[in-house]
């Protein structure tokens, strides 16, 4: 079995997955995390990778940028696939204060001005949730871990927020108390309630107003391990 944008058989992937928006981001977690790993997926160098964690057996999978991107490949996991849990492991803009580079925001609801739910399935919401049964694990893994995190809600933008330049989203921000910005939840949760699945989002915080300094690639991808080590324990939980 195949579909339009993965080459695996249902029984290659886990019903657990992780997806870092970067593709060599889930090869390095592939790598670095899991043992007795198997790569599922190489079309259109959309990496995907099965393996154990403690083992527990979990795939990491890339979403590309953006609402699209997202859309199609959560799609196809949750409907085609089986696949009942996505956990979305990302960076995202501070919007708040009261957020300091690196971080770890575990996202609530989203707001997103996007389409992408009307035209899949007629959904006009543009606030929407993720999953309670998974967020609850991630807190309660967060603070058996000791890992700090704060909850909030989200904006998926359409356009990468530093570069908007005529709109801006203060209104959004405040109407919607989002405290981080990003590109990909939104489809993600509107997938997850349109197919019945779970679905969570925790993001890393790589840049904000306040703060401009430049983070390097090895920091960022070091600054990381928080959230994926949460993702993963909180998988192992379930
Ligand atoms: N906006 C949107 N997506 C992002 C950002 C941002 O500021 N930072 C990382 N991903």
């Amino acid at each position: 079995m195949s579909t339009i944008h993965f080459e695996f058989n249902k029984e290659d992937v886990s019903d657990l997955v992780i997806m870092p928006g970067d593709p060599l981001r889930a090869k390095y977690i592939a790598e670095n995390y899991l043992s007795n790993v198997k790569q599922i997926n190489r079309t259109r160098n959309m990496f995907g990778y099965t393996g154990l964690y403690k083992g527990k057996r979990i795939s990491v999978i890339g979403s590309g940028m953006g609402i699209p991107s997202m859309g199609i490949y959560s799609y196809e996991l949750y409907k085609f696939y089986d696949v009942k849990n996505i956990i979305r492991i990302g960076t995202c803009g501070g919007y708040s204060p009261d957020l300091k580079l690196f971080d770890v925001v575990l996202v609530d609801k989203t707001y997103s001005d996007s389409n992408y739910g009307f035209n899949l399935c007629k959904n006009k919401s543009k606030l929407v949730s993720s999953s309670n049964i998974l967020n609850n694990k991630i807190e309660e893994t967060a603070i058996s871990l000791g890992i700090n995190i704060k909850k909030g809600n989200n904006h998926t933008s359409e356009v990468f927020t530093p570069y908007i330049d005529s709109y801006n989203p203060i209104k959004i921000i405040k109407k919607y108390k989002c405290i981080t910005s990003e590109m990909e939840a939104f489809s993600l949760f509107i997938n997850a309630e349109l197919l019945g699945k779970e679905s969570a989002c925790i993001l890393t915080v790589s840049d904000t107003q306040l703060d401009k300094r430049v983070i390097s690639k090895e920091e960022r991808e070091k600054k990381l391990t928080d959230a994926i080590i949460l993702g993963l324990e909180s998988l192992l939980r379930l």
